[in-house]
């Protein structure tokens, strides 16, 4: 079985010192795709540093992230402008809208988000759509672009059937992770009714490790952890579970999985 995880800060402290296991524990689990989404300015080099020690199985992406949005979002913002001028990048994340941290910037958290639409349009580069107490927000934002070709991932979801559907609706996937095996997480019962063609399997890591390893570090080779939940909770085998979201992602991001460890 081959899976991705489509979305994984691997290149954060969190890993300095043990980030070649970390890896090897990722290809060891059938884990060969590794997208990074980017935070900001300051984690672009060590990022691309990672890619560069594993160029078949890291994609890195590029964007600014919504809780990094502050006084100097203009710079941030160039400074994305000119990576993607000059580096290929395979998707425009993370970025998008969270107004639980800190409200203090959210029109700026929305120009910036707009603006990435755009670049994702520009660079036919998928989006990937951080949202936390913002799905109204978000969703209000994709109906004003109103750009049928945009295409990306609602990072982290965990919404109601109806918001599930408004997502794929706007020809998004939905990114699942540890949350998914978290007990009485309301995605249990969503996921049920959402055909696994617009899932996607991601770790989010370091954060939101999956049962049993919550409340620790995340890692990618825990990909087959939630997968297994997903198997469990859609009463089908984890095989269909790692062949249809490693397909859906290879498809959304334009690529063919590295080769297997
Ligand atoms: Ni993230």
């Amino acid at each position: 079985m081959l899976f991705i995880d489509t979305h994984t800060h691997l290149y954060l402290d969190e890993f300095d010192n043990d980030r070649r296991q970390v890896v090897e524990n990722a290809l060891s689990a059938g884990v060969t795709g590794l997208f990074l989404p980017n935070i900001d300015s300051k984690t672009v080099s060590p990022m691309l540093q990672l890619c560069e020690s594993f160029p078949e199985y890291c994609y890195p992406m590029i964007g600014l992230h919504p809780t990094s949005v502050k006084e100097d979002y203009m710079a941030e913002i160039a400074h994305v402008e000119s990576w993607l001028s000059t580096h290929h990048f395979y998707g425009i994340g993370e970025c998008g809208l969270d107004y639980y941290w800190d409200k203090t910037f959210t029109r700026e958290q929305e120009f910036v988000f707009r603006h990435h639409i755009e670049l994702a349009m520009a660079y036919h580069l998928p989006l990937i759509v951080h949202i936390r107490d913002s799905f109204n927000e978000v969703i209000q934002i994709l109906k004003d672009v109103n750009k049928p070709d945009l295409k990306g991932i609602f990072h982290c979801f965990s919404g109601s059937i109806e918001q599930a559907k408004q997502a794929i609706g706007f020809g998004f996937s939905l990114g699942l992770g540890g949350v998914i095996t978290f007990k009485n997480n309301r995605m249990q019962e969503t996921l049920k009714h959402i055909d696994l063609k617009h899932l996607v399997l991601e770790t989010d890591a370091p954060f939101l490790a999956p049962v049993p390893h919550r409340g620790k570090r995340n890692e990618p080779s825990f990909i087959p952890l939630i997968a297994q939940k997903i198997a469990e909770i859609k009463n089908i085998s984890t095989e269909e579970v790692a062949e249809t979201t490693t397909g859906n992602a290879m498809k959304l991001f334009g690529i063919k999985p590295g080769p297997e460890a």
